[in-house]
């Protein structure tokens, strides 16, 4: 005669530990680690603030939105990182450069794959209405030597506080590539970005209009440098004296990101051209850290 076979009873006291176990079983170790101690940390929450099966809901049907509302476009996803400080975390963790390094910050979410090419003081603003900056110096290594060929992808909003991706526009809008010279020298000429507000019309902004968070970025241009031998960076240069550097939504503004942006009157540019309006300069050198 067989033995009746006892079901394992799940109770509030044994769910998280039953759980954290099942979880525990992923094939890959690092999966599993990770998937255990989220089981582990969610459960703690609940337990924590005694959540109830309403607020439960309410989550579940928020996180759908940002689900609904994300496409190829759309990275309502990455927002949410970004705006509760875990996408800040995790670079942070994760790039722990020398002193000496540019350090790195948000990708945020709306850097494009794939911008054109373009040469040493190109405009990259192409008849976009703004003032003209200049964004200019060394690409170089820790050691100080230039670091010849480094590429340089650029992308901004506009005057609008729009990014590409958020307009319909067939041709690349305030983005490219700059490949620093035989010495490491580099120069981008664009416009002079304004501070603007992240996209406030999803399940992100209602949650941070329900706050007394202010929703706005401080002025800045975004790099990312992919050079073989060197840790990937991705940064910003901020405004010196921009608004919201001290409350930027997404907590991106280190200290040694903040540029002077000087104004200059009309005349030689950096680039060896000349500008018939009053133009903007920010010279900064990129360091990156060895790989
Ligand atoms: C950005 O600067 O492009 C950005 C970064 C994080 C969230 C929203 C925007
Ligand atoms: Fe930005």
């Amino acid at each position: 005669m067989a033995h009746p076979v006892t079901p394992t009873v799940v109770t509030e006291d044994t769910i998280t530990d039953v759980a954290a176990e099942r979880w525990g079983t992923a094939h890959d170790p690092r999966t599993a680690e990770l998937l255990t101690s989220l089981v582990r940390h969610l459960h703690a929450f609940a337990r924590e603030t005694q959540l109830t099966e309403a607020e439960w809901m309410a989550a579940v049907r928020w996180l759908t939105e940002v689900g609904q509302i994300s496409d190829d476009k759309r990275e309502e996803f990455i927002l949410t990182s970004d705006v509760l400080g875990l996408s800040m975390l995790v670079v942070q963790q994760n790039h722990r450069f020398a002193e000496g390094a540019t350090p790195a910050t948000v990708l945020g979410p709306f850097h494009i794959e794939g911008s054109p090419e373009l040469g040493y003081g190109a405009d990259m603003s192409e008849g976009l209405p703004g003032t003209p900056l200049y964004v200019h110096g060394t690409v170089r290594s820790l050691d100080g030597s230039p670091i010849p060929g480094a590429v340089l992808d650029v992308w901004q909003a506009d005057s609008d506080g729009a990014y590409e991706s958020q307009l319909d526009v067939d041709e690349a809008r305030l983005r490219g590539k700059y490949t620093a010279r035989e010495d490491g020298t580099y120069c981008v000429r664009t416009i002079a970005p304004l501070g603007y507000a992240i996209p406030m019309d999803g399940p992100v902004g209602r949650l941070i209009s329900q706050t007394e968070i202010s929703h706005y970025r401080p002025a800045h241009v975004h790099f990312l440098l992919n050079v073989p031998g060197f840790e990937p960076l991705i940064t910003h240069l901020f405004r010196e004296g921009a608004q919201y550097l001290d409350s930027d939504v997404v907590f991106g503004v280190k200290r040694e990101l903040v540029v002077t942006f000087t104004e200059r009157e009309p005349g030689p540019t950096p680039d060896g051209g000349h500008s018939d309006v009053p133009w903007c300069e920010a010279a900064y050198d990129f360091v990156l850290q060895p790989a």
